[in-house]
């Protein structure tokens, strides 16, 4: 328990600053990376500082990986303690506005399994905590999926991401996206596979997700009732690589792979 009230602790901890950056967004520092939509600011960069000096303190020895700078290396193997951060998710929602729809994500994993993992939403306040074989919350009221069975009542989340990734999620999902009930994109990985944990969405769709774009949110679907794995039906796991991902309310888990090209 010492991992998730840890988890807990920091969330909260951080909510103000990451909600009162939000409301004077204009004041803040932003670069690019990948290209010019995938951004980032001194806010994602303050509260992975804070998490590691954190972390560091309290669980000395424990390796982190973190999606900013040099803290962006993957173990090559399922590691033992292992953090996973993603210090702001949806950073150019964050940046630009849209509801807001941003999170913060810390996931602590054991040999390569998420174990206890937090997911803040600072716009609202939410907080999501979740313990492998102890059930998801949302602000201490346990989560469960929607039932929602058939593709054609499913509300699917396509995150179409970079530029250069989205002929695939075309060609591939095609046959998804015609017959979803409703169609929805948030450009924040984290909340919205947070959102199938709730019930207010069915499936989330993506072509190639880094691990901590996942690695805490899966933890809290999974342990709502819903089910997780890479678009071929394979296990998802936190360190094989950058690849393609399904997670949803368990219920349309095969109607949408078998759709899958
Ligand atoms: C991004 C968001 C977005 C997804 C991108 C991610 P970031 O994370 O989760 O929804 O489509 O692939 O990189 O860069 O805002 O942390
Ligand atoms: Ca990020
Ligand atoms: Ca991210």
């Amino acid at each position: 328990m010492a991992e998730l009230a840890f988890i807990q602790a920091f969330l909260e901890d951080n909510l103000a600053y990451a909600r009162d950056k939000f409301r004077s967004r204009t004041e803040l520092t932003v670069t690019s990376k990948r290209d010019a939509n995938d951004l980032l600011t001194e806010v994602d960069l303050t509260l992975q500082k804070r998490a590691i000096e954190a972390i560091e303190k309290r669980f000395p020895g424990d390796r982190i990986v973190s999606e900013e700078g040099d803290y962006a290396v993957l173990p090559k193997s399922p590691y033992g303690r292992c953090w996973v951060m993603d210090p702001i998710d949806g950073t150019n929602n964050f940046v630009r506005g849209l509801f807001p729809i941003f999170a913060v994500s810390l996931a602590f994993s054991v040999e390569g399994r998420a174990a206890s993992v937090g997911v803040l939403l600072p716009g609202t306040g939410d907080l999501f905590l979740a313990k492998r074989g102890k059930g998801a919350f949302l602000n201490g009221k346990r989560l469960h999926v929607s039932t929602v069975n058939g593709l054609g009542e499913a509300r699917v989340d396509f995150d179409f991401s970079l530029i250069a990734e989205r002929e695939e999620m075309l060609t591939r999902a095609r046959e998804v996206f015609l017959r979803a009930g409703q169609v929805r994109c948030y450009g924040s990985a984290v909340a919205s596979i947070c959102q199938i944990a709730t019930g207010d969405t069915d499936g989330y769709l993506h072509m190639s997700l880094s691990p901590w774009d996942y690695a805490a949110s899966q933890l809290i679907v999974e342990e709502a009732g819903g089910a997780a794995s890479r678009l071929d039906g394979s296990t998802l796991q936190l360190f094989d690589g950058r690849k393609g991902v399904l997670i949803t309310n368990g219920a349309v888990h095969q109607e949408v792979l078998g759709l899958l090209r």
